[in-house]
């Protein structure tokens, strides 16, 4: 980007950060998530790093948020309700114990770890253990009294409990107490008020601090009481005891974790997963540990905070600006960030399908740099209303394969290029042609060209990893079929040591590992050779399908050859896979190709009928990794018992089986309220 155009794209996320941050904070109705919001925001601030001739401190991002509304009463914090300072990864938390060990020479420093609640701050006021006043941050010196719909929430307790506490302490002897917590939405009630919502027409929530915001700031309490909030103390910011006590708690209290104890002692809702960790390298574990049960917990999370835990030393720290030095949050990478496409290339699949790929700059989402991204096909271009030159929002979550989720047209400039499939191949020049895909309405685009070597490369990749003959990755198999050792897939099984041990940067040794793999891998199951044809729409678990039904190819190829029906019969199969299947056992070259096969030494193993068992009729699929079996194995348990594994949810899917880092298949069992089970549940189930 030269410099007129930075200034042009600075303007525009200028006025698009403003738009969002408006929406945001004065009419609760946020248009984006804050993945998406500080994105955009970072872009910002690079370029002005870059061009700092550009910087304007009247523009909206250099503005404070966090505005009271004119609706409530305001109300003044007798102490600052601050902010944190983040980080974001490992090296920037040994700095900031770098730049805290400084200042605390020779102290020994304990931290206190818990969970980073994403809700909405609040301040909690007892008076003689009585709830008397509860008020939003606001700008963090004056917020609003919401104290009434505070009232609503059964986990923010009325009185405090005098029984549960240390010695006797609560409404009794404390004269005043200021709480300070997060008032949050369940992910389940999230989900189902905006089931309401979106029934009743009603806009959707980005998230649970979103709607845990909207429904504090109802006006009318018994309105924000159906919304089911809950509430967790993180902190006491001010204890005043009834006169001079001699049992005082205060007078005690010389950690963080001792005033977490006090809280839940007086009857509030504690992070239950908080942990004090005697260094850094604890604090790690402990965020390592809370990443893998954050997909699964009960609300929503945005990271760690760690904190001092002396409270001693947390005065010595003291605060910066608006945050606490004894305090930093550390932030789990984002899931969605913005980007530029650059271009929209297309790539030529084994079935020679045509699949439009966005190219990016380079952008950290979800920890890892991506810059290229599936749409899939022209209709997911068509949906996004996608553009080049569009900036978009891509989304990674876990080891899922990014995606482009949404287009931000309001950042367009005029000059973004539509995009428009090819009419050739990209690779051979062949015809294109236009195929149905099969239960949907859409069209996908194939390279009728079956010489086309694009498809014929990425056929063999499939091939060689149906097979299981690891040796062969992509690179090797380009390579013998550039040196001429094979023109197809039935070739590799005649390959000999003396073919490749020739061959440049192929000794012996290698030479002998992968002609003795494929040797070992001749043996396959009827469902899997079926699979690696390659026959357009037969996937695994078509293939598996077909297999069952037919149980041998010999019988399939009798049926194939003589009538469709049969194929279109078989459960779960529609009219454009047995189509496909049948024009591809009626076709000459793929007779030929199987016979070659065989006759060099493939051996097809009978396909058994699937046992009935407790799981027959269920149908699972399996997202995430398992900690006791891998999802091979645990496929094979599921078939054993008569159940079905399936690629993608649906409302037919009986159980999701949600491993670590699961993907987006949890997000959609969540939304199509389909059984969730966890790893332990799922063991279960199988004995
Ligand atoms: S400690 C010093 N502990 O994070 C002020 N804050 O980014 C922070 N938050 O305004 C108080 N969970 O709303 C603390 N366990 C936790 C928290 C937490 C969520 C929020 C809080 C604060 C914001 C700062």
């Amino acid at each position: 980007m030269d410099k007129t155009q930075t200034q042009k794209r600075i303007q525009k996320l200028r006025s698009e950060i403003a738009r969002l941050r408006n929406a945001y904070h004065i009419e609760n109705a946020p248009g984006v998530t804050d993945d998406i919001y500080d994105s955009l925001t970072r872009e910002l601030k690079e370029l002005l790093q870059k061009y700092p001739e550009f910087n304007d401190l009247n523009s909206p991002e250099n503005r404070v948020a966090g505005k009271p509304l004119d609706k409530f009463v305001k109300v003044k914090h007798e102490t600052r309700m601050l902010s944190l300072n983040d980080v974001f990864n490992e090296e920037e938390l040994f700095d900031w114990e770098k730049r805290i060990k400084k200042l605390l020479i020779g102290s020994e420093i304990n931290y206190f770890c818990e969970v980073k609640f994403d809700g909405l701050a609040v301040s909690l006021i007892y008076e003689n253990g009585i709830f008397t006043r509860g008020a939003t941050r606001g700008d963090g010196f004056i917020g609003e009294d919401i104290t009434q719909n505070l009232k609503t929430i059964h986990s923010i307790p009325l009185v405090l409990n005098p029984l549960l506490s240390p010695e006797g302490v609560g409404g009794g002897n404390l004269k005043y107490l200021e709480v300070r917590g997060e008032v949050l939405m369940s992910k389940k009630t999230l989900i189902s008020l905006n089931k309401k919502n979106k029934k009743e027409n009603k806009p959707l929530f980005a998230n649970s601090r979103n709607a845990a915001a909207g429904s504090l700031r109802q006006l009318d309490p018994e309105l924000a009481a159906e919304r089911k909030l809950d509430f967790f103390a993180y902190d006491i910011a001010e204890m005043k005891e009834a006169g001079p006590l001699l049992r005082g708690p205060a007078s005690k209290l010389q950690t963080h974790s001792e005033k977490h104890k006090l809280l839940k002692s007086f009857g509030f809702n504690v992070d239950q997963d908080d942990a004090v960790c005697k260094d850094l390298k604890e604090v790690i574990s402990f965020i390592k540990k809370f990443e893998k049960i954050r997909p699964n917990f009960p609300y929503g999370t945005d990271g760690v905070v760690i904190s001092v835990d002396n409270l001693k030393l947390q005065e010595i720290l003291g605060v910066v600006g608006k945050a606490p030095r004894y305090m930093a949050a550390f932030k789990y990478p984002a899931e969605k960030a913005t980007t530029v496409v650059k271009n929209i290339v297309v790539n030529v699949g084994r079935t020679g399908v045509l699949t439009p790929l966005a190219i990016f700059e380079p952008t950290l989402v979800a920890g890892s740099t991506v810059s290229k991204a599936t749409l899939h096909n022209m209709d997911q271009i068509e949906r996004l209303g996608l553009k080049i030159g569009d900036t978009v929002v891509i989304e990674k979550a876990g080891d899922v394969i990014p995606k482009v989720v949404e287009v931000l047209t309001r950042m367009r400039i005029g000059k973004e290029k539509k995009f428009k499939m090819p009419e050739v191949c990209p690779t051979c020049g062949g015809k294109i042609e236009k195929k149905e895909l099969p239960g949907q309405k859409s069209v996908a685009y194939y390279c009728s060209n079956s010489k086309c070597s694009a498809k014929n490369e990425r056929y063999l990749e499939h091939f060689v990893s149906v097979f299981e003959i690891y040796e062969l990755g992509p690179k090797i198999l380009r390579r013998f079929k550039d040196e001429g050792l094979i023109t197809d897939a039935a070739d590799i099984f005649t390959l000999t040591k003396e073919d490749i041990a020739p061959l440049q940067r192929f000794g012996e040794k290698s030479a002998e590992n992968i002609v003795q793999e494929i040797k070992n891998k001749k043996k396959i199951s009827f469902a899997k050779f079926l699979w690696a044809l390659g026959i357009l729409h037969v996937g695994e678990e078509t293939a598996r399908d077909i297999a069952v039904h037919f149980s041998t190819l010999e019988k399939l190829l009798i049926s194939a050859r003589t009538t469709l029906a049969e194929i279109d019969n078989i459960e779960n199969i529609g009219p454009a896979v047995s189509k496909s299947v049948n024009e591809f056992f009626n076709d000459k070259n793929s007779l030929n190709f199987i016979k070659k096969l065989q006759e060099n030494g493939v051996i097809i193993e009978k396909a058994e009928k699937t046992k009935a068992g407790k799981f027959t009729g269920l149908n699972f699929v399996l997202t995430g990794t398992l900690a006791q079996m891998s999802r091979e194995i645990a496929k094979e348990r599921i078939l054993a018992l008569g159940g079905k594994v399936v690629g993608s949810v649906s409302k037919n899917t009986s159980y999701v089986v949600a491993g670590i880092d699961p993907g987006s298949k949890l997000k959609n069992a969540e939304k199509l309220g389909v059984k969730i089970l966890n790893e332990k549940e799922f063991l279960e189930i199988l004995k």
